[in-house]
């Protein structure tokens, strides 16, 4: 628990502050029946010197969310700027002074009809960081037997509930054969992102992570390491498939994600990754990653949106 921040949890919900539990949703709509909503999930970071809350990619979270109500067919009739006011109004309600995750769900409002959608509603929580692994260990994966969903079904581009179920399958998996977590292959048998978090190797020098069209969550965490490679490693991300038996061999591999942060994998199907320790490449760029996310790198300024001076 942060310094300074009430033991309530305050919720935003269709323009209004509500304590948690009177944030609800009538039991039959599509929403609860068939999970039909998008979401967005998002990092923000506390600066205990200049005493900030950083938003880390907000514009692109945001971005990223317009595409997934547009593949949806939804809408709502808000801007990013919207978007930035009532977020910043549910972490002022609760006070925060501390690393947060952020979470805004649209869904559908509708007990109309199983499978209509004119009327969306739309919630907006704020809490603490899960910080979902310890980034300072290695965690140790399977590949999983499940197949990731493809664009022709379930598109992975679309951030929403339902495409979880295919992630929670692989998870739960994973935990009951006794390992941290899971690489989930496409229908094709490549690589494509671990439950919640995508996925990139270093294999022969080269750093590569699988392409958009490996069925994965497009992740703004991605798109900021495959920058970050190129500006202040000079090592450029390859974008290309990945074969399955390239990962026993590549010498690190690690997952990113708003969740997972940068964590680093030691080893999968029980074979270590390189030595079975974290690698030269992967604390690097974790380092920088925490820098820059937290405003401890003077640069890339524009991927942090204040909420306290805003
Ligand atoms: C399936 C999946 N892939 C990748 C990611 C990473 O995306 P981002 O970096 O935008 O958080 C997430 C994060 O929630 C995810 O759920």
């Amino acid at each position: 628990m942060g310094e300074g921040r009430s033991k309530r949890l305050f919720i935003w919900q269709n323009g209004q502050i509500v304590p948690l539990e009177k944030a609800t949703v009538n039991v039959l709509t599509p929403a609860v029946l068939f999970g039909a909503n998008v979401f967005e999930g998002l990092a923000a970071y506390w600066n205990s010197k200049e005493e900030e809350l950083y938003c880390f990619r907000f514009a692109d979270h945001f971005k990223r969310l317009f595409e997934s109500l547009k593949i949806m067919r939804m809408a709502v009739p808000y801007t990013i700027e919207d978007f930035f006011s009532f977020t910043s109004e549910a972490i002022k309600a609760n006070k925060f002074r501390e690393d947060i995750h952020l979470l805004q769900v649209v869904y559908v409002d509708d007990i109309a009809g199983l499978f209509r959608q004119k009327k969306f509603g739309m919630y907006i929580a704020a809490q603490p960081h899960m910080h979902l692994f310890d980034t300072t260990k290695g965690i140790h994966c399977c590949t999983s037997t499940w197949t990731r969903i493809s664009d022709g079904s379930s598109p992975p581009r679309v951030k929403s509930g339902p495409n979880y179920q295919n992630s929670r399958l692989a998870s739960l998996e994973a935990d009951a054969k006794g390992f941290d977590w899971a690489v989930i292959l496409t229908n094709r048998g490549k690589v494509s992102e671990a439950p919640g978090a995508c996925l990139f190797m270093v294999r022969k020098g080269q750093v590569v992570t699988p392409p958009v069209t490996s069925d994965i969550l497009e992740s703004v965490t991605r798109a900021t390491l495959i920058e970050l490679f190129s500006k202040e490693r000079r090592m450029p991300v390859a974008e290309r498939e990945i074969d399955r038996t390239e990962l026993y061999v590549a010498e690190e591999v690690f997952l990113c994600g708003s969740g997972a942060e940068v964590t680093p994998v030691v080893s999968l199907d029980r074979i270590n990754i390189g030595d079975g320790k974290i690698g030269p490449a992967t604390k690097r760029i974790q380092k920088l990653y925490f820098d820059v996310v937290r405003g401890n790198h003077k640069g890339y300024s524009e991927w942090r949106v204040p909420v306290y001076k805003s």
